[in-house]
């Protein structure tokens, strides 16, 4: 009897156990589900805020329209191209312009026709992918530029050999023509050249000091760009702090020489430049950004001379000694180590070197008449 009685409390106390564990279990399932709700909740929310939107390409519907020349590549991308100077079956001197940031093939170039016409230039400028009317890229990266202005001079007949001017970020084009199509090259010029802090050949102080000269919101746009490039797009379109400062028309980044210039190409109009971000920033300035500042297959100090015999051709670097973009001891650096380049380094030009005339002018001469 006494045993019976305690069987049926013990088989009483069994069941309210197991009732207020399922109880438990109950609760915890709850807190795990609305766990897994608000974390997916707050990804979706970073996802959608990292996320670039997608493109709006020149062409497709309710996208801009096409209104230059283009080329279609291999892979079924358009490039869109301006010709200039002497017509390219004549030219004696070839030579294909990659602009810089957040510009386009359609950029004032301030060289003459006259001197064209004497030094027997024909110029070709292209929009690099997701700029203008070329269509975006979304493998962008240092090589794959070597390779569009291979395939724009080969579907153009360019000819075998040509000349490559590389502007600012534009000089990454530059660069990587020296490394993958060395043996299509008549010269390259590196105009006021890009430097990406993280090449290894820069002795750690001198990147570093060169690095600490920008504008702080400026490192801050370089090291999300190369740390963190997934978060780019956040980045650039985010309020909350301040991100590069040329996207701000900050007058701090700018020497008083290219005030100078700025002040007197502000009467011109840019025909053409309102084309340059049409397609979305993303495509075009954060993937350049992403491309240039990112981790390199190569640097430069693993380039060897492309011309080792006289006469073949030249290497140019052009640095203004005031640019502010792209301090000047980098480059003077690079050339040092790389005595097949020749350093011109510009007393009292900034980054906007390229704009005055007389620099412009000098720039096509010293590479043509090598
Ligand atoms: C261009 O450079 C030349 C030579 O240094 C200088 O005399 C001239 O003032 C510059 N032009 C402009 C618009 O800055």
């Amino acid at each position: 009897m006494a045993g019976n009685q305690t069987r049926k409390i013990s088989a009483a106390s069994a069941r309210a156990h197991t009732r207020s564990k399922q109880k438990r279990g109950n609760s915890f399932t709850m807190i795990v589900q609305i766990a897994v709700g608000v974390l997916v909740g707050i990804f979706g929310f970073v996802y959608l805020a990292v996320r670039a939107p997608s493109p709006r390409m020149c062409g497709s519907p309710g996208g801009p329209p096409v209104t230059s020349p283009r080329v279609k590549l291999g892979d079924g991308r358009h490039l869109s191209y301006k010709e200039r100077g002497v017509a390219k079956d004549e030219a004696k001197h070839k030579v294909i312009v990659s602009h810089g940031f957040d510009d386009s093939k359609d950029f004032n170039l301030p060289i003459s026709e006259e001197l064209l016409k004497e030094l027997q230039i024909y110029i070709l400028s292209y929009d690099r992918a997701g700029y203008g009317e070329s269509d975006p890229n979304p493998s962008r990266s240092v090589k794959s530029e070597a390779f569009d202005i291979q395939e724009l001079a080969d579907i153009l007949q360019v000819g075998q050999k040509f000349y490559v001017i590389g502007i600012s970020v534009g000089a990454y084009s530059g660069w990587s023509c020296l490394k993958y199509i060395p043996h299509r090259l008549s010269g390259v010029a590196l105009v006021v050249p890009f430097v990406n802090y993280w090449w290894p050949c820069f002795p750690l102080k001198l990147s570093k000091e060169a690095f600490n000269k920008l504008l702080v919101q400026d490192q801050w746009t370089i090291r999300v760009a190369h740390y963190a490039p997934w978060l780019l797009h956040w980045w650039m379109t985010q309020k909350w702090f301040p991100s590069m400062s040329a996207m701000e028309g900050k007058i701090e980044i700018f020497s008083p020489s290219d005030i100078n210039i700025i002040k007197r190409m502000s009467g011109t109009p840019m025909e053409g430049q309102e084309k340059v971000r049409q397609q979305g920033e993303h495509e075009c300035l954060h993937r350049d950004m992403m491309a240039a500042y990112g981790k390199w297959e190569f640097h430069p100090m693993d380039l060897s001379n492309p011309f080792p015999n006289d006469n073949e051709g030249s290497v140019h670097i052009w640095q203004g000694y005031e640019d502010k973009a792209i301090p000047f001891e980098l480059n003077r650096y690079l050339s040092e180590q790389l005595p097949w380049i020749q350093y011109h380094e510009v007393q009292d030009a900034g980054h906007l070197l390229i704009y005055n005339a007389t620099y412009c002018e000098s720039i096509f001469k010293a590479l043509v008449s090598s």
